[in-house]
């Protein structure tokens, strides 16, 4: 397939239920806590998206990509994905289920009922804005509050957990529920092998679980809003951590596809080359391990 190289882990004949794409690598913030932008990653931005993969090749290359691994569910990330909203439109007509995460600075399209949007933010207004930009809040809210009577598209915030926002989580909530937000869930920081100097990133999966205890209360006092499975994050605490990352179920059944120029390359995983598997908080890699574990097809206990 000329428009995708498979490297690594990833296998031409293998079956990945799911994937991601980055569609583009433009985006119109920055946010400290990025793994996209990361040195090492995929990630060249030429000066247009226009210079990106072009729409009717990028199409052809997913669907080829479907067909050949059984893909049946797609996560569609940059970069901002809704800056190709066009495209978006023809591509999420090949998946059985669709999800876009977006920063939700850029104005949702009503896609019917079937289309998840997954919005990103990252703590309550004074802190989301220290991370992903002045004003950036306001406007996501502002968009919500916007969207027009009889929207189909439903939605949900995703909110990193990291040692700089832990004890702020409760007052996110608390604004959350004063907009159109319904539910939300909460993925935990991947760090860098090397990311020891973050301010964001806790040294050890120990010191990480305080940060984990509170989003348990969460999930306690606000079970309809919060929507990690108690199971999900029962499994990020000792013991389990490290054997659920071991074998990290997001790898084996998520297909990343990062663009690089003309083509996608698929890298160490979702979370690009440069990652600390061992100290890994993705939402994606418990919520796939307490599901297989309730389906009996795993177990997590020695
Ligand atoms: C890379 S963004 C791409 C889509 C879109 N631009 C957005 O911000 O939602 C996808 C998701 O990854 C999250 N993310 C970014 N850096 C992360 C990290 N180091 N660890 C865990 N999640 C991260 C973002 O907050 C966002 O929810
Ligand atoms: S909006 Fe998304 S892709 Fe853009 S810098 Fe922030 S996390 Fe990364
Ligand atoms: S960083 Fe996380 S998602 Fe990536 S392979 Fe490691 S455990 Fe899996």
């Amino acid at each position: 397939m000329p428009n995708a190289k498979l490297e690594g882990f990833y296998k031409d004949s293998e079956r990945y239920p799911s994937a991601m794409v980055n569609v583009t690598n433009h985006c119109n913030l920055s946010c400290r806590h990025c793994f996209i932008f990361r040195e090492g990653n995929p990630n060249e931005v030429p000066l247009s998206i226009r210079d990106e993969m072009a729409d009717d090749a990028m199409l052809l290359t997913l669907k080829e990509l479907r067909d050949r691994h059984g893909i049946k569910s797609m996560m569609w990330m940059g970069g901002e994905p809704m800056l190709r909203n066009k495209l978006l439109r023809k591509g999420i007509k090949l998946f059985k289920s669709n999800t876009i995460t977006t920063n939700g600075t850029v104005p949702l399209i009503d896609f019917g009922p079937d289309l998840l949007y997954v919005i990103s933010l990252d703590g309550p207004e004074e802190y989301n804005d220290s991370i992903r930009g002045e004003g950036v809040f306001r406007k996501v809210i502002k968009n919500l509050e916007g969207l027009p009577e009889g929207f189909k598209s439903p939605f949900q915030v995703q909110s990193v957990v990291t040692k700089f926002n832990q004890h702020m989580l409760e007052e996110l909530v608390i604004q959350l529920m004063e907009t159109p937000v319904r539910w939300m869930t909460f993925s935990f920081l991947v760090p860098t092998a090397g990311g020891e100097s973050s301010p964001d990133a806790w040294q050890t999966n120990e010191e990480r679980e305080e940060a984990v205890r509170i989003v348990m209360s969460l999930k306690e006092k606000y079970p309809g809003f919060v929507r990690n499975t108690g199971r999900s994050l029962e499994l990020m605490l000792s013991p389990y951590a490290e054997r659920v990352t071991n074998a990290c179920l997001a790898r084996a059944n998520i297909l990343p596809l990062y663009l690089e120029g003309d083509h996608f390359t698929t890298p160490f995983c979702c979370y690009g080359n440069d990652v600390d598997c061992s100290r890994c908080g993705a939402w994606a890699v418990f919520h796939i391990a307490a599901k297989q574990e309730r389906n009996g097809v795993v177990s997590w206990e020695e």
